[in-house]
């Protein structure tokens, strides 16, 4: 698919809208295979799905979305879309379904749903027989305990209460329960799936637009330059992952039929080279100082609450271990280039550049603002002369 016809398949709002996120979304290193096989994804328009589906119509796939029309319904509006609301008790959305999909094949399924483990259920009870390959984006927070490093796909999962009975009841349980469950409920119900555990998505887009506080704090911070506050702690291991490296595998997973449960993120990283890639992606910063963290503790900034990527605990945190799926074909593109897709991905949602961290007018606090590093790094200075 060339870039006019994708453009016309997202219909002209959309292109106009997106642009941007068109570019950063090119595929040109995927295989492109016509082989007229099905994908229906469950969801599809926020902040994963779009880069699946993307990624997809690059890979030669016909795709249908499901959801129930109402997140960002300017993108994708020439797709197929199978209008659902999963989150009703009974499978009542499930069987409002039209009647021309009922009997449908779909080669691949893909449900990044989140929310309610019944919902998943629900979904496989009665589409189970029209599934060749289902996908699940889980998390690494399935595990029960982050106590040691290199935690494999074997490890033991969140102890689990009694299966919720109804959709409601699901929704009550935090988030890392639910995706237990609802991984769970995959391995009882089929046997052909994949499932993703991936930990801390940077992208492009981010997980609402409209937040603040998820916007990603290094790279902004590298993208507007100047004297940089850094804790010195250089040799301290972060790890998180690259949408579109995740949503290669998938469809990589897809083409191979390879099945199972995989750890998706990249290798363990010391703070120091993902700093280095914060400068190979900026060239921004005039200055970098290297505080102490004790001397940040005192001075309120708290690892990870406060400062991002500095979380000493729990050990595991950072260090999962992604063999299994590296083995598998997983590849993670340079962060430097993951760094320039979120820098490029703020300067499309803040043209102006006039992001406020620290403190928000409705009190919540997202890092640290300018001035306090200002201050901070001042105070170091004059620390460090007596
Ligand atoms: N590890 C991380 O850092 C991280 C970050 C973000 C997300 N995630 C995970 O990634 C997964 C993907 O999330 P995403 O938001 O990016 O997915 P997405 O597929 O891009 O967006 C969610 C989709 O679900 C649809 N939806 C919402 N409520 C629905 C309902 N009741 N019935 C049917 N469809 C419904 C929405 O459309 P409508 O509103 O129109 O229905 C939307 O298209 C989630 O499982 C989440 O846990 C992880």
């Amino acid at each position: 698919m060339n870039k006019r016809q994708f453009i016309k398949t997202i219909g002209t709002t959309a292109a106009l809208t997106i642009l941007n996120p068109l570019t950063a979304l090119s595929f040109s290193e995927q295989p492109k295979i016509s082989n007229d096989k099905k994908v229906l994804i469950l969801g599809g328009r926020g902040f994963i799905g779009p880069t699946i589906v993307k990624s997809f119509l690059d890979g030669g796939y016909e795709v249908t979305l499901l959801n129930r029309n109402k997140t960002n319904t300017h993108l994708f509006e020439n797709l197929p879309l199978i209008i659902c609301d999963r989150e009703k008790e009974n499978k009542a959305g499930l069987k409002e379904i039209d009647k021309k999909y009922k009997d449908k094949f779909w080669d691949v399924v893909i449900d990044t749903w989140q929310k309610s483990p019944k919902a998943v259920s629900d979904f496989l009870e009665e589409f189970k027989d029209s599934i060749g390959h289902y996908h699940y984006i889980s998390s690494v927070s399935v595990y029960d305990k982050w106590d040691k490093k290199f935690i494999k796909e074997d490890e033991p999962l969140n102890p689990l209460p009694e299966l919720p009975k109804s959709i409601a009841e699901g929704m009550e349980h935090r988030y890392a329960l639910r995706k237990t469950f609802a991984e769970e409920i995959i391995r009882t119900r089929i046997d052909n799936y994949t499932i993703y555990r991936s930990h801390g998505m940077r992208d492009y887009r981010s997980v609402d637009p409209n937040n603040i506080i998820d916007e990603p704090f290094w790279p902004i911070r590298f993208y507007r330059g100047g004297e940089i506050l850094l804790p010195d702690v250089k040799n301290h291991h972060i790890q998180a992952v690259d949408v579109r490296s995740m949503v290669s595998f998938i469809l990589h997973c897809s083409n191979k039929k390879t099945f199972g449960e995989f750890n998706i993120a990249f290798q363990p990283t010391p703070f120091k080279d993902y700093v280095s890639s914060l400068i190979h992606a900026t060239q921004k910063p005039t200055r970098m100082h290297w505080i102490d963290g004790e001397f940040l503790i005192e001075n309120g900034l708290i690892p990870y609450k406060i400062v991002p990527f500095w979380k000493p605990h729990p050990e595991g945190s950072y260090y999962f271990n992604v063999q299994k799926a590296i083995e598998a074909g997983f590849v993670h593109r340079p962060l430097v280039d993951m760094i320039k897709d979120q820098i490029e991905g703020y300067k499309h949602r803040y043209p102006k550049n006039d992001i406020k961290f620290g403190e928000q007018p409705d009190g919540r606090v997202k890092c640290y603002s300018l001035d306090q590093e200002k201050e901070i790094i001042k105070k170091w200075k004059l620390k460090n002369r007596n």
